[in-house]
């Protein structure tokens, strides 16, 4: 077990960071959060903050000297920062786990050799293999980058010809993946988490509404056949037992024709497990800490029916009144700028659970 008052190294500033360093902080740790823009959600809340570039290395190896462990709230961190990082103190989770959620292809290759469905996928890197995987996966179908993308960015959904044509023409980045259009009649999503002990926990599966490719709700439990739960929660600790992994994990899932269909997975606690902070009595971001901590894992019991629903934007104006409805648990990243669809914070809705 990492000893009380130990430094968590976190890499990325944003909101998960804030929280992870809120539940690190309850725990007795300190945080030193690294992140290269100025004036991150996370610095608020950490007792440490460096403003770096992840090439600036003399600035890595002060930070990696200082902390006991290491762990990340975003995935697109560059392998040569980790590199450097690793050969100085350990990261979790590891790097197996990025390596796969940080391509496309590689994880589609990796959830389809373990056996588990995935949306048809074929790798696309220039114009003849696009046409080749349009003939193919038909349409519609989205186009994907295989690296970088988040909240819906880096993607085109391909319904018709003429766009296929319009592509073609334009068509110049190699790593992208065309993927078929799941006709799925929910999106779940599983938080799981692992110990070093191969101790493991899932969070009920919650139900997604995204807007605009942004996640917008949350709602537990998600109104699903019980033993679609089950098939979830399992498939879920499959992915975990064969990444030897440590750490929360969240698994995304559509539902498609009764049956579970594996969309992606994040290495990092997940904007639809923000319900367990006011659900369990062990939040996502405490079973992080706990798990590259060393520290038994919590109870996943979930004691409240929850809805989470993301402040997008300008949704952080209605601050107050959200505030007159005393059920309504306010989490706010003390972000100074709003943008259009920019996460601001989200609220946790509780009603007593049938
Ligand atoms: N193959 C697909 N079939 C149907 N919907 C999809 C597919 N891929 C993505 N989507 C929709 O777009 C959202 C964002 O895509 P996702 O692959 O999860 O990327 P991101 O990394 O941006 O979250 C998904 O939650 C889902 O609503
Ligand atoms: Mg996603």
């Amino acid at each position: 077990m990492l000893p009380i008052g130990s430094t968590i190294g976190i890499l990325g500033g944003g909101q998960l960071g804030r929280m992870l360093s809120v539940a690190a902080a309850q725990l007795g740790f300190k945080c030193h959060v690294y992140e290269p823009e100025k004036n991150p959600p996370a610095g608020e809340t950490s007792a440490i903050l460096t403003t770096a570039l992840y090439t600036d290395y003399t600035a890595l190896e002060k930070f990696a000297k200082s902390v006991d462990v290491v762990t990340f709230e975003f995935e697109n961190i560059p392998s040569k920062t980790l590199d450097y990082i690793e050969s100085i103190v350990e990261i979790f989770p590891d790097r197996k786990a990025l390596k796969i959620s940080q391509d496309r292809l590689f994880e589609k290759n990796f959830l389809t050799k373990l056996g588990l469905e995935t949306a048809p996928y074929l790798k696309v890197d220039d114009v003849t293999e696009f046409k080749d995987a349009v003939k193919k996966i038909g349409t519609p179908a989205i186009l994907k980058t295989r690296t970088m993308g988040y909240d819906g960015k880096g993607q085109v959904k391909i319904t018709n010809e003429d766009q296929v044509k319009q592509i073609s023409k334009t068509f110049k980045t190699s790593n992208h993946i065309l993927e078929g259009l799941v006709d799925f009649t929910k999106e779940i999503s599983v938080i799981s988490v692992r110990n070093s002990k191969g101790e493991i926990s899932c969070f009920d599966p919650g139900e997604n509404l995204h807007e605009n490719g942004v996640l917008k709700t949350t709602t537990i439990p998600a109104q699903i056949p019980r033993a679609l739960i089950t098939d979830a929660i399992l498939l879920a600790s499959k992915i975990l037992t064969a990444l030897d992994y440590i750490g929360v994990l969240g698994v995304e899932l559509f539902i498609s024709k009764g049956k579970l269909i594996v969309n992606e997975i994040a290495p990092r606690v997940h904007n639809s497990g923000h319900w367990t902070q006011n659900g369990c009595v062990i939040d996502q971001f405490e079973q992080h800490i706990r798990a590259i901590s060393g520290w038994p894992l919590g109870d996943g019991v979930r004691y409240m029916n929850v809805t989470m629903e993301n402040l997008l934007g300008n949704d952080i104006l209605n601050t107050e009144i959200i505030s007159q409805d005393a059920r309504a648990a306010i989490h706010l990243y003390g972000k100074k700028e709003t943008r259009p669809g920019r996460k601001m914070g989200h609220v946790n809705r509780l009603f007593p659970k049938n």
